[in-house]
């Protein structure tokens, strides 16, 4: 794994969107796999202004979203639909048909999450998979105790991640009780993993995730046996780790 601690979220937000830039500049016709939430924000942001100065083509992009809630329609403003709509693909020049985000509303869940996997499939495979982790080390929506051979499916929210998201809905009674989320085994055959986590909230969910042992209970623990795994930190959210980063011991040919 390369880990990469940053002074703070902004640092944190450049590098990301250095690795994510480069990808697209190379291969103008990549699969990335987006994230929703606070923590990839500053990339979104930088991906916008990045296209509007000219220096990203997003017509030949393709992205697949890991995650939705059951029971939002895509207008919502709470949905994952909307949030990536308003931060990211309306600003950019997206092909509509070529964004994939789960189907909240979809009649026959267990189908479209099959459909989901087969367009996943169909285009190659994903490139780059950018993640964020819970407080509680949830990977997308698949929360502890998810199988981590798991495909895109139906999952029960946790309490501590309904809480968590209450900010954005006005209560945790607000908050759907399900999602639908690509499975870790799905995550898991991305073929490069970008994580960023930031904030002192995180920090003992990245410890485990890094240096804990590979639990079901902490989902995100699994990207230790990923060959390319890339981990973004700042300092707050590294601030539990044990092994020091900083010494120079994690090179960027650390990444294999
Ligand atoms: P956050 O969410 O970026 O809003 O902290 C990350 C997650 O819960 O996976």
């Amino acid at each position: 794994m390369l880990v990469e601690i940053f002074s703070d979220y902004e640092a944190l937000s450049d590098r990301a969107y250095e690795i994510v830039a480069t990808l697209i500049r190379r291969k103008p016709n990549c699969v990335l796999g987006f994230a929703t939430g606070s923590t990839p924000l500053g990339l979104y942001q930088r991906l916008v202004e990045g296209y509007r100065r000219g220096e990203l083509d997003f017509s030949k992009v393709i992205t697949f979203n890991l995650d939705e809630y059951v029971g939002l329609p895509p207008g919502h403003p709470q949905s994952y639909h909307q949030f990536m709509w308003e931060h990211l693909f309306q600003h950019v020049n997206i092909n509509p048909s070529n964004v994939h985000i789960p189907n909240g509303m979809a009649d026959d869940i267990e189908a479209h999450c099959a459909w989901y996997e087969a367009q996943i499939q169909r285009v190659g495979g994903i490139d780059l998979q950018i993640l964020g982790i819970g407080p509680n080390g949830h990977l997308a929506f698949n929360e502890p105790g998810s199988s981590l051979g798991s495909r895109t499916r139906i999952k029960t929210l946790s309490r501590a991640t309904r809480r968590a998201n209450a900010r954005f809905f006005g209560s945790e009674e607000a908050v759907p009780r399900h999602a639908i989320t690509m499975g870790i085994g799905t995550i898991m055959e991305a073929r490069r993993l970008l994580l960023l986590a930031s904030g002192r909230a995180k920090a003992r969910a990245v410890r485990a995730m890094l240096e804990g042992p590979i639990s079901a209970m902490v989902p995100a623990t699994i990207v230790q046996l990923h060959r390319y795994a890339h981990v973004l930190l700042d300092k707050e959210a590294a601030s539990e780790l044990e092994y020091n980063h900083h010494d120079g011991i994690s090179e960027p040919f650390d990444i294999h």
